[in-house]
């Protein structure tokens, strides 16, 4: 069977329309959702332009069996069964890249897919906005690789792909050290916030900073356990320097909770607990955070 050039995006959400739209006219893809589709994808640009983009739009039992690469862009909780329907429909070999947050999804599907896992952690902020549109709310840079630092070359060519269309991406040797990192800002911001209902920023109000001073105090005591090397400001100035550079945002799992969907609770907060307990550390906050977090 030869291989088809086209890459397949599969998750027609924020980060999957993002990818299709940005890609359009540089790297033939498909985006793979719930139904087919026709209409073209509406992308409002973080300079505020709007621009259409003609993107093919198939289920996955009408995509190539043989794709170049496949983006996996759903959320965590939603990777298992996504692969499992991959596996019943294209080449056990084809390279996947996973965009997920967290570090639940990532290990797991590095262990199970015979073919080659990039992972990719992304500072891109995207939302839907109707049945065809995405807002790029404001450009970032991703970097990209394997879990153990295999298939350079492949993480090379596809972030050179991701750049030339806009999406500025690095090929890297420290993927699990940037993922850890990721999770850990996230685990101190997130939770409290869709908690809460509030901003970013209002963490800095006294009746939510020495929460997230205990938060943050236990993910780095977990950080030092995984060996993980911690920023160069150290665990406490990083964290408050995110909340003061994101103070205005609301963060996706507020976003999740106010529209009601499921948020990414367990791939977030579930790493760490299940660190916790390997290294036999107490982490009373952070289990009061799970206790306390929506799903
Ligand atoms: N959006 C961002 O700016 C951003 C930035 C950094 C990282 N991320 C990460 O990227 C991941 C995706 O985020 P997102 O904001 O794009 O989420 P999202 O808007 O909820 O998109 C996920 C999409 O995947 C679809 N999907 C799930 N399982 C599927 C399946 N088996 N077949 C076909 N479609 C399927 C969902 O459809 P249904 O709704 O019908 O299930 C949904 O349209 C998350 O892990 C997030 O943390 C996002």
């Amino acid at each position: 069977m030869t291989t088809d050039p086209r890459w397949l995006i599969l998750g027609a959400g924020a980060l999957g329309r993002l990818l299709a739209a940005r890609l359009a006219e540089r790297q033939p893809s498909i985006l793979i959702g719930r139904r087919t589709g026709s209409n073209p994808l509406i992308m409002t640009t973080p300079e505020g332009e709007v621009r259409r983009h003609a993107v093919v739009r198939l289920t996955l039992a009408e995509a190539p069996r043989r794709p170049a690469l496949i983006h996996v862009t759903t959320k965590s909780h939603a990777v298992d069964a996504a692969l499992d329907q991959l596996a019943a429909r294209v080449a056990a070999d084809t390279p996947v890249v996973l965009w997920q947050n967290g570090f639940q999804a990532q290990p797991r599907a590095t262990r199970r897919w015979a073919g080659p896992v990039l992972c990719a952690v992304t500072s891109e902020g995207a939302y839907t906005h109707g049945e065809d549109g995405v807002v790029h709310a404001g450009h970032g840079l991703t970097h990209l690789g394997h879990l153990e630092g295999r298939y350079p070359e492949l993480a090379t060519r596809t972030s050179a792909t991701l750049t030339a269309a806009g999406l500025e991406t690095r090929a890297c040797d420290d993927i699990r050290r940037r993922l850890w990192h990721k999770l850990a800002v996230n685990a101190a911001i997130n939770p409290l916030v869709a908690i809460h209902r509030i901003r970013n920023g209002e963490l800095r109000a006294p009746a939510y900073r020495p929460r997230v001073e205990a938060i943050v105090a236990e993910v780095a005591t977990l950080m030092a356990a995984e060996q993980i090397e911690p920023p160069e400001t150290g665990w406490q100035a990083h964290v408050w320097g995110v909340i003061e550079g994101t103070a205005n945002n609301r963060a996706s799992m507020l976003q999740d909770v106010l529209a009601g969907r499921r948020t990414e609770r367990d791939a977030i907060l579930g790493p760490l607990l299940e660190a916790a307990r390997r290294h036999g550390l107490s982490v009373p906050a952070l289990e009061r955070l799970r206790d306390d977090t929506p799903q």
